[in-house]
């Protein structure tokens, strides 16, 4: 039992990795293969996030060109409490849930009602995790926290039934333009299926707005977001045993106007091979090539709207910042 007068006190379980459930069709790693054998080739966006990638994220939600992330705060910050007012205390569930910082605008709302409430943030990196809910268990008394350590998809599959009366899973940061128009749909029949009829569910996008704007945003000045990009080649060289040499690699970011994404590459700068040994993997590259490594997907609210609806996700209100640079969506399962 989490005993609320203890501030120390918190639980971290970590998810079973899909590779080793039954049900799971790919292997380790296999991602990688297939990713690197696509034209571009391409490396999928979770491998962004080690420890190290995680940090420099959170560096990156400071930058003075990146405006989600502050944009999306005072959203919250101005509406929180009708938040509140709309779903009452319920069960806060957070997928990846990084530092929580802009979390907090929601809890100091829920904390108000001051009873026991419950968050769990998700998230893949464990040390975040502690980090913060340390923290906040020291800040709000009333709180119980259960951290998932898992991605999404571990999550959305391993997330257990809740025992209040409502939840409310929340989604912020825009990540869901990281996802492909498929992934993205599958992530939406999967919040639908494992949410039940009254929960709610909060999604934070990131809107369309003038290109020059959104590439700033994409290649700062202080060079964060390329040292972000290159990361993920040093996360790979750790986990597979590879052997990137991140100097041969520069970042790239453009905003895809027909797409209306911004794609994030990295560049080969010479002609090389690459190994990756626990992968048994050996890739060619040439001069110029470049490997996609994200993609951020820019929103029309009444699209998302519409596509929510479509999932049984039916609208209650969006929130929106006065430049409509980011939206809140605040949905209700309606089964
Ligand atoms: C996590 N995600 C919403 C960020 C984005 O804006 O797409 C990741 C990011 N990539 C570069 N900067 C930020």
């Amino acid at each position: 039992m989490l005993n609320p007068t203890q501030p120390e006190h918190f639980q971290i379980e970590y998810l079973e990795p899909l590779e080793t459930r039954k049900d799971s069709k790919k292997s380790w790693g296999q991602d990688i293969k297939e990713g690197l054998s696509q034209r571009p080739k391409t490396i999928p966006a979770k491998y962004f996030y080690d420890d190290q990638g995680s940090q420099l994220f959170e560096q990156i939600c400071e930058l003075p060109e990146y405006y989600p992330t502050r944009t999306e705060a005072s959203i919250l910050r101005q509406y929180a409490e009708e938040i509140v007012q709309i779903t009452g205390i319920c069960e806060l569930v957070e997928l990846g849930s990084g530092s929580s910082t802009k979390t907090r605008l929601l809890l100091d709302a829920y904390h108000q009602e001051n009873e026991v409430f419950k968050y769990m943030p998700i998230d893949v990196s464990a040390g975040i995790l502690k980090e913060s809910a340390i923290q906040l268990k020291q800040d709000y008394n009333s709180l119980q926290i259960k951290g998932l350590v898992g991605t999404y998809e571990q999550a959305l599959t391993q997330l257990k039934p809740s025992a209040w009366p409502a939840r409310m899973l929340f989604f912020l940061g825009s990540s869901i333009g990281n996802f492909s128009e498929s992934d993205y749909d599958n992530f939406l029949n999967k919040i639908a299926e494992v949410l039940e009829n009254g929960d709610y569910f909060l999604l934070g996008i990131d809107l369309q707005k003038p290109k020059s704007t959104l590439e700033a945003a994409y290649n700062d000045s202080q060079g964060v977001t390329a040292a972000f990009n290159l990361n993920m080649l040093t996360h790979l060289n750790n986990k597979f045993e590879g052997n990137f040499d991140i100097d041969n690699f520069k970042h790239e970011a453009i905003y895809n106007q027909d797409k209306k994404q911004i794609e994030m590459y990295l560049l080969s700068e010479k002609e090389q091979e690459i190994s990756l040994k626990k992968l048994e993997l050996k890739v060619k590259l040439q001069k110029g090539e470049k490997i996609l490594t994200e993609i951020s997907r820019k929103f029309d609210v009444e699209k998302t709207k519409d596509k929510l609806e479509s999932k049984q996700l039916k609208n209650l209100k969006v929130f929106t910042d006065e430049n409509q640079w980011f939206a809140l969506i605040l949905c209700q399962v309606v089964k």
